[in-house]
């Protein structure tokens, strides 16, 4: 096959040929788009789940939905994990509400809501600042004050698509990066637009610890977002997932070759691509068959070895490595931190606490609940046994 026409997307954030698997998520957020644009309260969403099942492919297309029933949207926004969090939301309120001028002619309206941006955004503690060509509002969104702020700055947001008869969505990835002050800013923002019925709605994602985040920042969060967990795909979804995309092109697959397939990438979309892309560039006739896949299988196994989780494990000092080889020592996820502690060789937990804290908050790793860890790349129990077992750590000591 040519490689030039290969149509898998290997990679993070590279829209898939085929969205498999997520017609619920798609008709749930049409009908959140539908209720509120009409005034209705509905729940904004949270989706959380493992690197790679597709959480900003996700949001990518809940972007051209909203675009297509004539919302305005940030674009999907990563948040970075030393968030400023003022800066962060006035670039993403100045772009709502630019888009808002040119699409809806509305602009002497705009004009006076990027004055409150203006506002919010000078109280920025040395960030950067906005090129906003607009004297800064006086009394709103200028308290210092981050929620109180927040609040009247998307309610000017609100105000002013309501008035263009249009909504504004805010698509934010990687939320989990948001420390517990601005989690807790954003809750109160959407509680108050919510109450007000605002046309104004928030698409989040991030690392399944991001609901705990949320709650640990306000406990109403539990009721005021949709919690939707992203995860891997049905074996039906994950056939599709590598059929469809071929089939478009002419080329299928032998049903022992799909089903071989859809046994190693275990149901994960990033998987699905990789195996996908490998297979493609190494075939020469359709149906593609058991063969094929099998001559591949070593060279993905290794190249996931190498970028996905190598580079992952190497994010990782000496210590916090052996805290990963420890956890994956212990078989059965989650892992007891007190368990953890013992494997990795501390007689006292509180010796590799600052090993497991440091590993959340470089995102490898995460806590389900208290006293419990696990990881946050699927499978990375298995590469860690296999490249970097604890034996290894012990041996060298
Ligand atoms: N529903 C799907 N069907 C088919 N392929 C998908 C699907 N979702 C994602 N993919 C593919 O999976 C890969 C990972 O997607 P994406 O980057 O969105 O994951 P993610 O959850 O955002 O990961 P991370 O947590 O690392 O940011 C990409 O190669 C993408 O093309
Ligand atoms: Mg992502």
């Amino acid at each position: 096959m040519k490689r030039r026409d290969n149509p898998y997307t290997p990679g993070a954030g590279r829209k898939p040929p085929y969205l498999a698997g997520r017609d619920g998520e798609l008709e749930q957020f049409s009908s959140l788009l539908e209720v509120v644009a009409s005034g209705g309260a509905e729940r904004s969403t949270i989706y959380y789940g493992l690197r790679g099942v597709g959480k900003t492919v996700l949001l990518m297309e809940l972007d051209i939905l909203a675009s297509e029933a004539g919302w305005t949207t940030t674009d999907v926004q990563e948040v970075g994990s030393k968030p400023d969090f003022r800066s962060t939301f006035a670039q993403m309120a100045s772009r709502l509400l630019r888009e808002m001028s040119r699409r809806h002619r509305i602009s002497a309206r705009v004009e006076r809501a990027l004055s409150v941006v203006k506002a919010f955004s000078l109280l920025t503690p040395g960030g950067v600042q906005l090129k906003l060509d607009v004297r800064p509002a006086s009394g709103i969104a200028d308290s210092g004050d981050p929620e109180q702020d927040l609040v009247e700055l998307l309610r000017e947001i609100g105000e002013t698509a309501r008035s263009a008869g249009s909504g504004a969505l805010f698509l934010i990835d990687e939320m989990h990066n948001l420390d517990s002050l601005s989690l807790g800013a954003v809750c109160m923002a959407f509680q108050a637009v919510s109450r007000d019925r605002l046309p104004v709605a928030l698409v989040g994602s991030g690392l399944p610890d991001l609901r705990a985040r949320l709650l640990l920042a306000k406990p109403y969060a539990d009721r005021l977002f949709e919690y939707r967990s992203l995860g891997r795909l049905s074996d039906v979804e994950a056939r599709v997932a590598l059929v469809k995309p071929a089939a478009n092109l002419g080329v299928s697959y032998t049903e022992e070759a799909v089903a071989a397939v859809v046994r190693q990438a275990a149901g994960y979309p990033y998987f699905i691509q990789e195996y996908g892309r490998e297979i493609w560039n190494a075939a020469e006739v359709s149906p593609i068959t058991l063969a094929e896949v099998e001559e591949v299988s070593d060279i993905v196994r290794e190249q996931l070895a190498r970028t996905f989780y190598g580079t992952r494990f190497e994010m990782a000092n000496d210590a916090e490595q052996r805290y990963l080889a420890a956890m994956a020592s212990l078989g059965q996820a989650p892992y007891k931190t007190g368990e953890v502690a013992r494997a990795w060789g501390a007689n006292d937990q509180r010796k590799t606490s600052p090993h497991r804290d440091s590993l959340i908050q470089k995102g490898l790793i995460w806590a389900p609940e208290r006293g419990k860890v696990d990881f946050t790349v699927p499978l990375f129990a298995d590469f860690v046994t296999e490249h970097h077992p604890l034996k290894l750590f012990e041996e060298e000591e």
